[in-house]
């Protein structure tokens, strides 16, 4: 539970707000470079943080993320030209670089240099892993992108897609963090019934459906074990990390009959304000080892693979205007929701909690302490940067080199000693 004023400290995300100021300290993922892949294309409408934002590729291949409205008199620069190194308003022609500078000036006088005095608001922008990334916090502040490793890998290891969730970051947040609801809301009805034999995610995780949770803090947030009853000796642990400040990553699936996941692909998520209400939830797959066969590439497909199905837009087929595709008679027969598709399911829950979760009215327990720690961890962030204490996580980018893991530990063995090596790319040097 939270107190009213922490749950809107948490939740409130636009300029001026401690906890919009405290994600412009992080870069975010915008758009997917495929949004803007064309020299001198469409101009792209995009909302970060409350902010409207247009972004374009310029005739030499530069990017640009400016304020979507223009200085001049704030028409809206998706209507724009994008030609000729900049984008041009419609309205009276004024045009910008990809810096914001205003280079032309066609409706004040020739011999005017009034559009030298002209700026409007750019922001840097970068390109890895098929991703823009966008940084909108203080100039000096700057720091490298987070070295993820699944930015680093080509393409036939590594799928990455966004879609759009109707409801408020922390919520969606908080759902890529808990563990434990993979035992009821994306079950199938068979696995209901608990295995009394077996080996493996289904068998570990339909007999024991109360993990216990033990969450250490890290220099990127948080490191979070849940774990299950495997064996008379051992534990199954499914191990992720929250990253600051809005990065969730998922374990691979232990296959039967082997004790880790070491080589196995990892899944995680990003979940991006667009505003209090509306979130972008970028998910990606990556297999470090090995490129993903035909099955893979279909499960991970960006648009109709596990995370969709999305239109050309990003939008969701089943959302919260066709219920999901709830089916009653699915819910009876087949699987815990009636709803398929696990992005589905997940977003049906989240949202339903209206588009900014009551945080007063909650009731936690011990399957929470992982939210509880997250809650914990960005209030104090976003308090001590209110006072002037900078985040210290995005200046190391490398922080962000890990991976999640499952494996099977003896019982006396500490999560995080035990499963060290197989959570960060530097053991496999
Ligand atoms: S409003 Fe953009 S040029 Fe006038
Ligand atoms: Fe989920």
């Amino acid at each position: 539970m939270l107190k009213p004023e922490d749950n809107e400290l948490l939740t409130r995300v636009g300029p001026a707000t401690a906890m919009g100021d405290l994600l412009r300290r992080f870069w975010l993922p915008a758009l997917l470079e495929e949004e803007v892949h064309e020299k001198d294309g469409a101009p792209v409408r995009l909302r970060l943080l409350g902010e409207d934002l247009v972004a374009f590729r310029d005739t030499d291949g530069k990017l640009g993320i400016l304020d979507a409205y223009c200085a001049h008199r704030r028409a809206h620069l998706y209507f724009g030209r994008n030609e000729e190194c900049g984008i041009r308003c419609v309205y009276h022609g004024w045009k910008y670089d990809v810096s914001g500078r205003c280079v032309d000036m066609p409706s004040e006088p020739a011999d005017s240099d009034f559009k030298d005095k002209v700026r409007t608001k750019s922001y840097p922008v970068e390109t890895r892993g098929g991703v823009v990334w966008i940084y909108m916090g203080p100039a000096e502040l700057e720091a490298d992108l987070p070295d993820f490793e699944w930015a680093r890998m080509p393409s036939s290891r590594c799928e990455i897609t966004k879609r759009v969730q109707q409801c408020n970051w922390a919520q969606a947040v908080e759902g890529g963090i808990d563990s434990s609801h993979i035992s009821y809301l994306h079950r199938n009805l068979r696995d209901l019934e608990p295995a009394t034999s077996g080996t493996g995610h289904r068998s570990y995780t339909s007999r024991d459906r109360s993990p216990v949770f033990t969450v250490k803090e890290t220099d990127y947030g948080l490191l979070i074990g849940a774990r299950r009853n495997a064996t008379e000796e051992s534990f199954y642990w499914r191990i992720t990390q929250f990253l600051v400040p809005f990065w969730t990553m998922i374990p691979p699936i232990l296959r039967e009959d082997v004790k880790d996941s070491a080589e196995d692909t990892y899944a995680g998520h990003a979940w991006v304000p667009i505003d209090d209400e509306n979130t972008w939830t970028w998910s990606f797959n990556c297999n470090p080892h090995r490129d993903f066969d035909e099955k893979e590439k279909a499960l991970f497909h960006p648009r109709t693979g596990m995370w969709g199905p999305i239109d050309d837009s990003y939008q969701p087929r089943w959302n919260k205007d066709n219920d999901y595709g709830l089916d009653r008679d699915l819910q009876n027969n087949v699987n815990y929701t009636g709803i398929k598709g696990i992005p589905n399911q997940d977003a049906a829950v989240q949202e339903s909690m209206g588009p900014i979760a009551d945080r007063s009215r909650e009731t936690l327990g011990s399957s929470d302490k992982a939210i509880i720690a997250y809650r914990k961890l960005l209030l104090e962030m976003a308090r001590a940067l209110k006072s002037g204490q900078e985040p210290e996580a995005p200046s190391d980018a490398s922080r962000y080199n890990v991976r999640s893991a499952s494996v099977l530990l003896k019982k006396d063995v500490a999560f995080d000693d035990g499963a060290a090596r197989l959570l960060s790319p530097r053991n496999d040097d």
